[in-house]
């Protein structure tokens, strides 16, 4: 009989779905969603959103959860062991597939971690008083450069910028160090409580702000730059694309984390609520709260054209270029805007422990290694590929590019039919149903095994085809001309990154390689 090592598992229900919550709960809620909604449509934006929700991200919420404790009660708690476990020894060559489900979690804590830093020197500078005298997006614009670069106006050095990163960074291996119980699982039960309350206390500043700037630049046209619908904009497949890329973001499904995380739940716990429990918290924290804080009140202090052009911004310009100002110009300005920034920083490092996780899982189940040395390895090479983020030039964009436009779909894809195809419909349903206290209508069983597949492909199909070749190539097309998309040095930096991020994909094939040549060499 192979001896299963002993894993860790969650200390309660509550623990396990404000751990997941809190995965999914990011800065993809209170910053890329009100950005992407406003820009695509507005409240037309909700038909594909809520139709990417239930018909894929759901489905494939579901099918990760389950996959993952069936192959955590087989010693395996990320992508390359849950799917050896179901494929061998049929196709033994399919599990070099999940280390996507690896390299996908780490190559997005790269970047992830590095905004994260920056919401929390933001929110000690709001605290502090360092960009009270900004006045204008442009001015803070420059103020975000200059920290960033140590150089200009505002910084004289980049120490600040790599002190916050230092403590961001050791924040979060803190946190993993001690482990998925007494580590992410306690931390999460009083971040995640903590996240919700400061949203509720901005969203009550938001409503509560009045008409500071002109009468007709009120809540309620706020609301509704958000939520008015441009049914025309549905005719673009980009924005069916952006909604289904923001709810696969937000929900966090096609990165491996909640497989991994449903690995560590026993046989009878119940995966089918705790998965709906934490993706509903994530849709409260977005649709509601998410909604309600940044678009509103930009409107409120820069009117229509305002926070039309805050938004064209993208979500880092929303961010760090607008709130700032908005925040400042509030009573109790500087609370209010700690409040704001101590909000993302949480939120981004309940997700940002969550997307490591896989890795960490991969090192403790396939080589044995204790927590200590997972940490000693993964913190020296995250802190080296963080580093690239930080310095290069595009790099950051470049990551965003491979491992969430692509990789989340198209890891989403694979899992869906590595799902259908070897754990089997039925026997997945029954898997799915194990333990639970509730039970899921049963189109959603037809709505796994075709739909949520067969979308998925549509819109890695559509996305390549509209956005991903030019990206793929480095190119831009301006008035149907070819044009590099990168001058100068970034075109190096990409070139770099594309080499490296390679490289790490190459080396963890061969880690896998490695892992179940040493496990056949055991059972010999
Ligand atoms: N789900 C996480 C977020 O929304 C990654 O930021």
């Amino acid at each position: 009989m192979k001896l299963i090592r002993k894993r860790e598992a969650w200390g309660s229900r509550i623990g396990v779905v404000l751990a997941a919550a809190g995965s999914a709960v990011g800065l993809g809620n209170f910053l890329r969603f009100p950005g992407v909604a406003a820009q695509n449509g507005g409240g037309a934006f909700m038909i594909p959103y809520f139709l990417a929700l239930i018909f894929i991200a759901l489905p494939l919420c579901w099918m990760e959860w389950t996959m993952g404790r069936f192959g955590g009660l087989h010693g395996h708690g990320s992508a390359p062991g849950v799917f050896d476990v179901l494929t061998s020894p049929k196709k033994p060559a399919l599990k070099y597939f999940g280390v996507m489900g690896i390299v996908g979690g780490l190559g997005i804590f790269f970047y992830y971690v590095v905004i994260e830093s920056w919401t929390l020197a933001y929110s000690v500078f709001a605290l502090t008083g360092k960009y009270a005298a900004v006045q204008s997006p442009a001015e803070m614009g420059a103020f975000l450069a200059s920290y960033q670069s140590g150089d200009g106006l505002f910084f004289s050095s980049r120490w600040p910028a790599y002190g916050f990163f230092i403590t961001t960074f050791a924040a979060n291996f803190f946190i993993l160090y001690h482990g998925v119980n007494r580590g992410i699982e306690r931390f999460c039960k009083v971040a995640m409580p903590l996240l919700f309350l400061l949203a509720v206390v901005l969203m009550v500043r938001v409503f509560t702000l009045g008409t500071p700037v002109r009468p007709e630049w009120n809540i309620n046209a706020g609301l509704g730059f958000l939520w008015n619908p441009d049914f025309s904009a549905l005719k673009s497949a980009q924005v069916w694309l952006a909604a289904a890329g923001q709810v696969f973001f937000s929900i966090s499904v096609g990165i491996g984390t909640l497989l991994t995380y449903a690995s560590y739940m026993r046989s009878q716990d119940d995966v089918l609520t705790a998965s709906m429990t934490s993706a509903f918290l994530n849709e409260f924290a977005e649709l509601v709260l998410g909604a309600s804080i940044v678009i509103p009140a930009a409107f409120i202090f820069f009117g229509p054209i305002g926070t039309t052009e805050a938004v064209a911004g993208g979500t880092f310009g929303l961010a760090f270029k607008t709130t700032p100002l908005i925040f400042k110009g509030m009573t109790g300005g500087p609370l209010v805007g700690f409040a704001w920034f101590f909000l993302l920083f949480i939120a981004g490092c309940t997700s940002s422990v969550s997307i490591i996780q896989p890795a960490l899982s991969f090192l403790e189940d396939e080589f044995g290694f204790n927590r200590k040395r997972c940490i000693i390895v993964l913190g020296v090479l995250t802190f080296t590929f963080a580093n690239l983020a930080l310095f290069g030039k595009e790099v950051i964009g470049e990551m965003d590019f491979w491992f969430s436009s692509l990789g989340l779909p198209l890891f989403g894809l694979i899992e869906s039919v590595i799902f259908i195809r070897f754990f089997g419909i039925e026997r997945g349903w029954k898997e799915l149903h194990r333990g639970a206290g509730m039970r899921l209508p049963l189109i959603f069983k037809y709505i796994m095994c075709w739909c949520a597949p067969l979308l998925l492909f549509l819109i890695l199909a559509g996305w390549f085809v509209t956005e991903g070749w030019k990206t793929t190539l480095m190119i831009k097309v301006v008035e149907g001309r070819w044009q590099p998309l990168y001058a100068g040095d970034a075109f190096y930096w990409v070139l770099a990154t594309r080499i490296v991020l390679l490289g790490l994909f190459a080396a963890t094939c061969w880690l896998v390689r490695y892992a179940w040549s040493l496990r056949s060499e055991h059972s010999n």
